[in-house]
């Protein structure tokens, strides 16, 4: 039996189970996310990601969990065969939520042996109804560097509104960088489809 983190719910897509982390998921964090073409994307991972830092990371977010700060999945893709038990961790999206005004932030990763397929879309679908049908959210945000495609491509497809530019608002490994805004509001649009 995994070790519980906080009280967020399991959600399934078509090819995915967004769970709790547990402590167990460590190694394989460390795995996917020591990839510098993962952390060069994203403000805060750092390359090399060092020894411990999974466990820090899990850490963190059980204690946000624990006190409704955070909802963060583990993205597992289920296998062909249903009796497997253990799907496979392949990324993780995440919500940062706000103590005033209903909103959250949502943020993303996957190991790069997974990207191109959809995947990341489906867990963010999946994500905004976890947010807007349970826990009630009236906005949620997203923020990507504004060379990395890929994470605007995933927004447009889940429905999100491009909302504006901030200039340098990011220091990337000495570099500063363009951040994009997105928005969505829980009367807009969300795709029908989990792909
Ligand atoms: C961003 C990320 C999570 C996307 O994961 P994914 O599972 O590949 O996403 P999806 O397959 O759902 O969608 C990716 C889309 O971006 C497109 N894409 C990929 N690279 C692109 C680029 N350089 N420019 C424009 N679009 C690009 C893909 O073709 C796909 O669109 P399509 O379905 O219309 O063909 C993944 O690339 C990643 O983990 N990157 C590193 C970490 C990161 O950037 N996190 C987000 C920080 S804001």
């Amino acid at each position: 039996m995994r070790e519980s983190q906080g009280s967020i719910e399991d959600l399934k897509t078509k090819r995915l189970v967004l769970r709790q982390f547990c402590s167990a998921d460590a190694p394989r964090i460390h795995y996917l996310v020591n990839d510098k073409q993962v952390a060069y994307n994203t403000h805060y991972i750092p390359h090399p990601y060092s020894e411990g830092a999974a466990e820090e990371w899990l850490k963190e977010h059980a204690d946000l969990v624990g006190c409704g700060r955070a909802a963060v999945f583990a993205v597992c893709q289920q296998s062909a065969d249903e009796s497997d038990e253990a799907p496979e961790l392949i990324g993780t999206v995440g919500l940062a939520i706000a103590d005033v005004d209903h909103q959250a932030e949502i943020g993303y990763w996957f190991g790069r042996d997974y990207w191109g397929n959809g995947f990341c879309t489906e867990a963010v679908v999946a994500v905004l109804g976890y947010g807007f049908d349970q826990l009630g959210l009236h906005r949620i945000f997203a923020q990507h560097i504004s060379r990395n495609g890929a994470s605007a491509r995933v927004l447009e497809k889940a429905g999100f509104s491009r909302e504006g530019l901030m200039r340098q608002h990011a220091r990337k490994w000495g570099v500063f960088e363009d951040v994009v805004c997105y928005g969505m509001l829980c009367k807009d649009p969300r795709p029908t489809c989990d792909k």
